[in-house]
């Protein structure tokens, strides 16, 4: 019977049935030690959310754990997983174990599981008494970096579904949100020192209409734009740092750049004019390697961006930047003989490594779609691995740190099912559920210590035929509930069917969320 009442997502390294209920109402006391302030804090929340009643909040733990309670209590560290904790559950009280916020946070994730989906409403319930299946679990990650990307360049996504996409990733105990943040299409964040950007860079005056290899081209005739300003990217930051949850940037160079262009058209090799896209494909127009102003402007910019983004990674985008430009302009080609750069590759390379010497020397660390492999990877770069795992096969044979996100599994913009006129349009490419539960992001082949150097993988939502947070959820669950056990749950434990059985119960509660997913 019990069993049946246990589905948590991602599966828990070790979960015991025992006997019996705790029962959770009003008259329930919260005890937490400091180290758990962020996890009391999102549990106090919930719970006051969901049904209208502020538990009381006893204060530190003390030796005796008393009775109708949920205790958050530090253990010593030691050497364990800073995200670990274990979650006791007895008809007597609730005891949430870890040595760090990080793991209690994760504690907290999987008690909302064990309550009725009710937890996730936004209005209180009437009645509040929910009965908690007795448990043991005890559980910490298999990858250290479990990731989700959002594009918000193609498509402005508005503040308040940024911060349901970060509840949405806390509860599936993701730690890392990955935000491209610029693109041809549009660029969405304040720069004080660059104000076009936001007047300019930030409005596109139409859209095309439809898939982008249909001829002719058709356009919608609306402006699109939108930005985040600093006080935004500031309550984002704080709003993702109270669940432990890293916001990385994305800032796109040197190709991805023509909405820059639009703005400042001198930091291109043929001086312009540009508009901000208004199509999607690989555009021709990005940095001139060969102008100082380009680096001026992009160290300008990324000190602004760390100023705002305090997390040890920066992305520097580094895809799909065609080097027709470069071939042509005199600027570019001087910068070629000075550096005796032997080819475009090489010069893209140099453009990166600059970048790189300068993020290092403020103490971040450059991380880069796969590309950033061609020409020479920068020293000390962690790369992407996107177009396949071969990129990120090849740095992690060089000794560099890298994050999978190979589009065969985890490209959230490719269809759902095989029949494509059962759904919105996509960009193409076919990525069922089962497809993105297989993936092992262990490629086979390597030695132990090339495994060290496997961060983990994170799922990738490019919004190009998603204008809007109701279609990003279409595309992204239940996709990244699956990415999420990829991520989380020990590989031996994972099992497809046992996974969409636990699916089918943790659905009603991403209904209560008003989470838009796919029923196929
Ligand atoms: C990418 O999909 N261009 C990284
Ligand atoms: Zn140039």
């Amino acid at each position: 019977m019990k069993e049946n009442e246990i589905s948590i997502i991602p599966r828990p390294v070790e979960l015991k049935n025992r006997d019996g209920y705790f029962t959770i109402d009003s008259r329930t006391s919260v005890f937490a030690s400091k180290e758990a302030g962020k996890a009391l804090n999102f549990f106090l929340r919930r719970i006051a959310s969901s049904t209208g009643v502020n538990l009381r909040f006893g204060g530190e733990p003390a030796d005796k754990s008393p009775v109708n309670s949920i205790i958050l209590i530090s253990e010593p560290a030691g050497s364990k997983n800073e995200e670990a904790y274990s979650l006791d559950v007895s008809e007597k009280n609730v005891v949430i174990k870890a040595g760090f916020s990080k793991g209690f946070l994760n504690g907290v994730s999987s008690l909302f599981q064990l309550m009725p989906a009710d937890v996730w409403r936004s209005a209180p319930v009437s009645k509040f008494s929910w009965r908690i299946p007795s448990v043991f679990i005890d559980d910490c990650p298999r990858f250290k970096w479990r990731g989700m990307h959002l594009d918000a360049a193609r498509y402005y996504m508005p503040k308040e579904f940024i911060r349901k996409f970060i509840d949405l990733l806390a509860i599936h105990k993701f730690n890392v949100l990955h935000w491209h943040l610029t693109d041809d299409q549009g660029w969405r964040i304040e720069i004080k020192k660059y104000p076009k950007l936001t007047k300019i860079s930030s409005v596109r005056k139409e859209t095309i209409a439809g898939h982008h290899s249909n001829r002719p081209r058709l356009f919608d005739g609306a402006p699109h734009g939108g930005f985040y300003s600093r006080d935004d990217v500031r309550e984002i930051v704080a709003y993702a740092d109270a669940l432990d949850i890293t916001v990385l940037p994305e800032i796109e160079m040197p190709g991805h750049t023509q909405a820059v262009l639009a703005a400042y058209p001198e930091l291109g090799c043929t001086g312009g004019p540009y508009e901000v896209s208004t199509i999607w494909s690989i555009h021709e127009d990005i940095f001139c390697a060969g102008n100082e102003k380009v680096f001026s402007f992009l160290e300008d910019v990324l000190s602004e961006v760390m100023e705002l983004f305090p997390g040890k990674y920066i992305h520097i985008g580094g895809d799909e930047a065609p080097k027709k430009r470069w071939e042509k302009c005199p600027k570019c080609q001087a910068r070629m003989r000075k550096e005796k750069l032997a080819d475009e590759h090489e010069l893209q390379s140099w453009f990166i490594r600059k970048i790189e010497k300068f993020l290092n020397a403020n103490d971040r660390r450059l991380i880069g779609w796969d590309e950033i492999l061609e020409g020479g990877l920068a020293p000390n770069a962690t790369v992407m691995s996107w177009r396949s795992e071969e990129g990120g096969i090849k740095a992690l044979k060089a000794g560099h740190d890298v994050v999978f996100a190979p589009n065969q599994h985890t490209y959230f913009d490719y269809y759902q099912t095989s029949d494509q006129f059962a759904q919105p349009l996509c960009i193409g490419g076919y990525l069922p559920l089962e497809n993105v539960y297989a993936y092992n992001p262990v490629p086979k082949g390597l030695s132990k210590s090339e495994h060290a150097h496997i961060l983990g993988a994170q799922g990738q939502l490019w919004t190009e035929y998603m204008p809007t947070p109701k279609h990003v959820e279409f595309m992204a669950f239940p996709r990244m509930c699956a990415l999420s056990e990829v991520l989380w749950s020990q590989e031996k434990s994972r099992d497809f069917k046992s996974f969409a059985n636990s699916l089918e119960r943790h659905l009603k509660r991403l209904d209560v969320m008003d989470v838009n997913y796919a029923k196929s």
